[in-house]
């Protein structure tokens, strides 16, 4: 393996591929031009969108080669471990309507172990195995035998795997192989293969055959075109081109780790630091055990990320984004609070975020001009976020510690809906920072409580002090409301579509997403979640009014009430009825009229665990 910089392969890359005919452009901003369905560019597909349709040619020819800045917090809960990222740069090369498979594969495959040489056993890829109609790639498992690949190194899987795209609601898409490295740790179990989460396979790089349109009726149509969309992610390339554990352990990251122990005192021994909050900062005394020590280490990692986004964000030529109550505002503040938070873990004294800002940009300013260029204006951002967040945060802290501690003293596990509230409303602290340090701390949050007193507070003060962060609290927790009256209709439709086996096993709402997971053994083909989809997006249009009363448990399974099988009911239950759509024993709260959810779209359908599937689901224009 050729052991490269992230420079030096960005730098192969683009050579390589201009050696095959490609014309280098520059990566566009990562705040969307002219895209209002994304918060943030996603991919480095999205910009180069009407290219790929073949609305109009692109100025520099059909076969392009670039690194693209995207950002994806969809899965901001998974940073902290060995490989998600919320920032991240993308290498391309693209085809539009000019070469295909054969090139694509054969130039892959001559880059990964020529140029990057990477070892051919060590090489797994994975193909789109066929489904709804759109047959198996058996031209792709071809072109990579062609190269020598065995047979036990080419994996067949299904769209949930090798399919890509479009990535809002309508676009370009198709089927795609993606490249593993085989890191050689040993096999979680008998079915670990390419695509399994465990850690020992890497996804590198991933080839999409975009021959495909889905329409706004949501079917596959045959685009007239076979593009190539290629992303590489550079991160995770050199990390295991470096051998190095995770992409924290790289150069990438290396000074940007050093600075954060440097400010933590953690020197060279990252198992020292007490996570105890603000009134340890500074202090730095030992861990007190391997789960302290993994927190510290999840900590670096959430700090680093989350600074090296909001530095990303706050330089981006495009500008406009700045830390607040709404949309990639809002996304842009979580990530400035996070690592505020995660930095007084580690002991971080304030004044932090400028002292990373300057090392992330000296990182990277010579190959993203603006991050020289704006640095002083996004430090000035950062130090007033972090100053008003500092204030929120020891105000709140020292309520979250006596909550805890009496807690504890009487043999509680859980915190009020009140108290969540009270910390809310009095000391600004949003839900889902009450929700990590009380998991952190082993305790529970009733967020139905939480819901039902922020529900019951504003219908008593409407006022909202417009820019104020609490105005946003508020926008933030009307989201939440809305969803939750996403996810009752979603369960209706779910019934309607599939059948009553199809129950709730789980519901999960935080501001960017719904999540639901409903006992059904196999996953739903695509013409059930576009049913299901439709049922949803009618009944908003419908403008159902919502009910709400105040009934026995026996009385509402009467009127065919869907409760949760298992739970435990008080005397007196609240029942929800959406017209004569839906029925749920619910605390709330909800929406009055279903047409205040705007619209409703299924971003993700997966297997949950045995017998039970997720769904993700956004609703409005959300998408991140
Ligand atoms: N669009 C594909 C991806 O984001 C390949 O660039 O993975």
């Amino acid at each position: 393996m050729n052991k490269l910089t992230a420079d030096e392969l960005r730098e192969t890359y683009l050579s390589f591929f201009e050696s095959k005919g490609h014309a280098r452009i520059p990566g566009a901003s990562v705040i969307p031009e002219n895209d209002p369905t994304v918060l943030f560019t996603t991919a480095g597909m999205h910009p180069l969108v009407p290219y790929l349709m073949g609305q109009m040619p692109h100025p520099a020819g059909t076969r392009l080669t670039d690194v693209q800045k995207c950002i994806r917090t969809g899965d901001i809960d998974a940073v902290g471990d060995s490989a998600h990222l919320t920032f991240f740069e993308m290498l391309g090369n693209w085809s539009l309507n000019d070469y295909f498979k054969p090139e694509a594969i054969a130039w892959s495959y001559e880059f990964l172990t020529t140029k990057l040489g990477f070892d051919p056993k060590d090489l797994y890829v994975t193909v789109f195995a066929g489904e709804d109609g759109i047959p198996r790639d058996d031209e792709a498992i071809a072109l990579w035998k062609q190269q020598g690949l065995p047979d036990d190194h080419i994996f067949p899987l299904p769209r949930e795997d090798n399919w890509w795209g479009p990535a809002g609601t309508t676009g370009p898409c198709g089927p795609d192989t993606e490249m593993f490295i085989d890191t050689g740790k040993p096999k979680c179990g008998p079915d670990c293969r390419p695509g399994c989460h465990c850690g020992k396979y890497i996804e590198i790089w991933n080839n999409v055959f975009m021959q495909y349109n889905k329409n706004a009726e949501g079917k596959f149509e045959p685009l007239g075109r076979h593009n190539v969309d290629t992303g590489m992610g550079v991160e995770r390339t050199v990390c295991m081109l470096s051998g190095a554990a995770t992409v924290f352990d790289t150069e990438i990251f290396a000074p940007i780790m050093a600075k954060i122990d440097e400010l933590s005192h953690l020197g060279s021994d990252k198992s020292v630091a007490s996570p105890n909050g603000a009134e340890d900062r500074g202090s730095g005394t030992p861990a007190a055990s391997p789960k302290d020590a993994e927190l510290t280490l999840r900590a670096r990692r959430i700090v680093a990320d989350h600074m090296r986004t909001a530095t990303f964000i706050l330089c981006d030529p495009k500008g406009g984004v700045k830390p607040g109550n709404i949309g990639a505002n809002y996304v842009l503040r979580r990530l400035i609070r996070r690592a505020v938070r995660y930095s007084r873990f580690l002991g971080i004294a304030p004044g932090f975020t400028v002292k990373l800002a300057e090392v992330i940009c000296e990182k990277y300013k010579h190959v993203y001009p603006e991050l020289g260029v704006n640095l002083a204006s996004c430090k000035n951002d950062l130090e007033a976020e972090e100053n008003r967040f500092n204030q929120t945060l020891d105000k709140g802290a020292a309520m979250f510690a006596k909550v805890a501690e009496q807690l504890k003293l009487h043999n509680q596990t859980q915190i009020s809906g009140k108290t969540a509230f009270k910390l809310y409303d009095t000391f600004g602290y949003p839900l889902e920072m009450t929700l990590e340090l009380a998991k952190e701390q082993g305790l529970e949050v009733d967020v139905a409580g939480f819901e039902e007193a922020n529900k019951k507070h504003q219908e008593l003060s409407r006022t909202t002090s417009a820019g104020s962060f609490k105005a946003g609290l508020q926008d933030n927790s009307v989201v939440v409301t809305r969803m939750h009256t996403a996810t009752h209709l979603l369960h209706a439709a779910l019934h309607k579509v599939l059948g009553p086996t199809a129950n709730q096993k789980g519901s999960n709402i935080t501001p960017e997403r719904l999540r639901f997971d409903f006992t059904w053994p196999e996953k739903m083909t695509d013409e059930q979640i576009k049913q299901v989809e439709d049922l949803v997006n009618q009944w908003i249009q419908q403008g159902i009014a919502v009910s709400k009363k105040v009934t026995t448990v026996e009385e509402a399974k009467n009127e065919g009430a869907m409760a949760l099988f298992g739970s435990k009911y008080g005397d007196q239950v609240t029942l929800y009825t959406i017209g004569d759509v839906s029925k749920e024993i619910c605390c709330g709260p909800h929406v009055e009229n279903t047409s205040e959810l705007g619209s409703f779209k299924i971003t993700k359908e997966q297997s949950s665990s045995a017998g039970v599937r997720r769904i993700k689901a956004v609703i409005g224009n959300m998408t991140t």
